[in-house]
């Protein structure tokens, strides 16, 4: 690969560590004006890549000398990472950062830190800016290692930090991590989405596709592997085209061998798949690796031709249907989950009627349904968008009734059969939970000292989404 190419998408080295010396600086800050433990209040809006976003974020907080709390109520920072794929989600932050304002008033020093992918956009920065006084610091999604030096501007200074602007790449390795999901861990290969669906919002808030190199995942994972993660999640938008910029000389399907081959008892899972870049040396490799989860993600959007074009998806019905084929007869036990939107701009009865008979062709797990929200600056926003919401709803309770009985028929057809989940806490008492490898939970008795182990657990019923199970 050229130098050129790689200094384009990584955060130079020396960057990270003229950042460490801004750490060592608001420490000292840190410990004048709240003294021994100020705590910080993190919470996360939108995907797990901005989950993971958070883990980075929240490393460096843990480095400057912030401990944690689970409520703004009596916290020294605020901060919220917020998402922009819906309309709905922008407006329950906008609500959050209006409710801010009155603990502010109490606890001046409060520190109010807005960032993520709805701050990205311009809009967003400049509303915050005028209408909401108290907020801080505003950073996007490009800035993230930049989080020592803003601070302390902000600290030092008490000057107001809104950093948006769009770097060409910015991979930031050597980041300090906060896990928190116990024997789970996310670990991202790929940030950003060169596809443009028409609809989406995320390519303009993300930036463009950017690899991981391998050799620096593979670190990461063995680092995982050796602090106990058994259950790791592999993230990028479209983890299909994993590899390509800048090139890694690997792809996706070598990766997850790759990652296969690695020693311990620990499941693999992935998202999100992309239908158009998924391939059957993908699916022969997922077949082959005996760690990966028999569980694909393939999100699909809508059954019918037309409206797939129009949202640029770049696949055929009958292609992903082909896929699907394909996935079957090489894992007969693979669980098939997708996203589906209803209401896209000029979608007909009949077209959704075309989405239905294909979640019944596939037989789905589960789905996320949306119902479409038009996002500023995207194509589709200049499409006409005549069919009332109201109506919308109508369309997406038949989509989640059709689902359910979908779902139902194949949580029956479970019982009896045994899986091998990792054992989590569960919110019933005297209970436990785990996933089977197709993402379904299933509770049943046990004690906690098995958390974090690996249990065979035989169904015993099953109800639409979740199945119960005794110990094996
Ligand atoms: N990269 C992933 C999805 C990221 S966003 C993929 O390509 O599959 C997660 C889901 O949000 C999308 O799959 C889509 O179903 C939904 N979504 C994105 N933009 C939306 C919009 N404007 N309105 C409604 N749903 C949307
Ligand atoms: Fe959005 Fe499409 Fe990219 Fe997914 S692939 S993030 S839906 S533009
Ligand atoms: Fe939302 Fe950004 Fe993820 S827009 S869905 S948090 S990439």
């Amino acid at each position: 690969m050229e130098n050129k190419e790689r200094k384009n998408v990584f955060v130079p080295p020396a960057e990270i560590q003229r950042q460490g010396k801004y750490i060592s600086l608001v420490s000292t800050v840190l410990a004048s004006r709240y003294g021994d433990s100020p705590k910080a209040y993190v919470h996360t809006y939108g995907c797990q890549g901005n989950v993971s976003d958070s883990e980075r974020i929240k490393g460096q907080l843990r480095e400057m000398g912030y401990g944690f709390t689970d409520t703004p109520d009596d916290a020294d920072l605020v901060l919220f990472n917020t998402c922009a794929v819906r309309e709905h989600a922008e407006d329950r932050v906008f609500g959050n950062v209006g409710a801010l304002k009155p603990i502010k008033e109490k606890r001046k020093n409060m520190i109010i830190v807005l960032c993520g992918c709805m701050m990205q956009q311009s809009h967003v920065a400049e509303r915050i800016k005028k209408s909401y006084p108290y907020v801080n610091l505003v950073f996007g999604t490009f800035a993230i290692h930049k989080l020592p030096e803003m601070l302390y501007t902000v600290l030092s200074r008490g000057k107001r930090v809104f950093e948006i602007t769009e770097e060409e790449g910015n991979i930031a390795e050597g980041l300090p991590t906060e896990r928190d999901r116990g024997a789970k861990a996310w670990l991202p290969i790929m940030y950003g989405c060169n596809n443009f669906c028409s609809y989406c919002i995320v390519p303009y808030v993300r930036g463009r596709e950017r690899s991981r190199m391998p050799e620096d995942i593979i670190r990461e994972a063995k680092e995982l592997i050796a602090q106990g993660a058994k259950d790791i999640t592999l993230l990028g938008q479209n983890v299909n085209s994993y590899g390509k910029y800048p090139d890694c000389g690997m792809n996706f399907a070598g990766l997850l061998r790759e990652i296969n081959a690695l020693e311990g008892d620990f499941i693999i899972r992935f998202m999100t798949s992309h239908p158009k870049d998924c391939t059957y040396e993908l699916l022969d490799a997922m077949a082959d690796c005996e760690k990966v989860a028999r569980h694909l993600h393939l999100p699909v959007q809508s059954g019918n031709n037309r409206v797939l074009k129009e949202m640029n998806r770049r696949y055929t019905r009958e292609q992903y249907l082909d896929l699907i084929r394909y996935a079957k007869e090489k894992m007969p036990d693979l669980s098939i989950t997708s996203d589906i939107i209803v209401g896209f701009p000029g979608e007909t009865y009949e077209e959704l009627c075309d989405t239905i008979s294909l979640i019944r062709e596939v037989e789905y797990t589960s789905l996320f349904t949306f119902i479409y929200s038009r996002r500023k600056g995207t194509k589709a926003a200049e499409m006409e968008d005549i069919v009332p919401y109201a109506e919308k709803s109508k369309w997406f309770r038949e989509l989640c009734t059709a689902q359910e009985e979908i779902a139902g028929k194949r949580t029956a057809s479970m019982v009896g059969k045994v899986y091998k989940v990792l054992v989590e806490p569960s919110e019933n008492e005297g209970y436990l939970t785990g996933r089977t490898g197709g993402n379904i939970s299933i509770e049943f008795k046990g004690t906690p000292d098995l958390i974090g182990k690996f249990a065979d657990i035989e169904v015993t019923e099953a109800k639409t989404w979740i199945l119960y199970g005794k110990i094996k």
